[in-house]
């Protein structure tokens, strides 16, 4: 399976990806993850990306399609693959379109989960993720079971820099000045799959699972 999700920010990517990427055993590519890892890790290109990101804007094209094309080289992307917060301008989703014709792949459905706006400021604010697995908690709508610590592995939760209520705000303009845009382009194709993502979490997972099988 070679798929893409996307939404606004808080939709609930990151935490349908952890089930799509177990239930379909292929690697989960989310370039905000990456571009954080990189920030971690206080390379050249994560010390540029974080300026972008605590202000809730896009990093460059150019920057973020370099980084995808590598990985997607990577062998393990032979079985498939999920992308999740790339493409997230029509200049990456060209670019994407272009790299997949050589490479002789091409998507085989689009996820565009959908939750109003004024849902997002408290999923996002009250999100928690842990520092050492990455796995994804809600304070409210999907506690971990000892507060501050992951259920999978124990490890510390943390809030994310740009999780504010004014950052939120500036990554919701964004998400609708440039990549809302994406959703016609591919409908257009013939690839999107919409799923209503302000349901409880089994049953948006649920949904993707029941349209993919279409
Ligand atoms: P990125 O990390 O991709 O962030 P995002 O798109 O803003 O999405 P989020 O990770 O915030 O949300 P999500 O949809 O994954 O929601 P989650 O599952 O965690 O990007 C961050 C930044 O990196 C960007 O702003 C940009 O600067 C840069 N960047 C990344 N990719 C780029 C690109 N391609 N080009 C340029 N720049 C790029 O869920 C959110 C919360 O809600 C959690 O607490 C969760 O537990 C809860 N929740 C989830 N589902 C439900 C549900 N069904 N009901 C109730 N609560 C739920
Ligand atoms: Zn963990």
């Amino acid at each position: 399976m070679n798929l893409l999700i996307m939404g606004p920010p808080g939709a609930g990517k990151g935490t349908q990806s952890e089930r799509l990427v177990k239930e379909f055993n292929i690697p989960h590519i989310s370039t905000g993850d990456m571009l954080r890892e990189a920030v971690k890790q206080g390379t050249e290109m994560g010390k540029k990306a974080k300026e972008y990101m605590d202000k809730g804007q896009l990093v460059p094209d150019e920057v973020i399609i370099g980084v995808v094309k590598e990985r997607l080289m990577q062998p393990d992307c032979e079985r498939g693959f999920l992308l999740d917060g790339f493409p997230r301008t029509v200049a990456q989703a060209e670019a994407l379109d272009k790299l997949l014709l050589e490479m002789g792949r091409k998507l085989d459905a689009v996820i565009n989960v959908s939750v109003p706006r004024e849902k997002i400021v408290a999923r996002l604010t009250g999100r928690r993720v842990c520092k050492v697995c990455g796995a994804t908690y809600h304070i409210v709508n999907n506690p971990p079971k000892v507060e501050g610590k992951c259920d999978k592995c124990g490890g510390e939760l943390y809030q994310r820099s740009d999780d504010t209520e004014e950052t939120v705000n500036k990554r919701l303009d964004v998400y609708e000045a440039q990549t809302q845009p994406l959703i016609e382009y591919y409908q257009a194709k013939g690839l999107l799959v919409n799923i209503d993502g302000d349901q409880p979490i089994d049953k948006v997972f649920a949904d993707i699972m029941a349209a993919l099988k279409k």
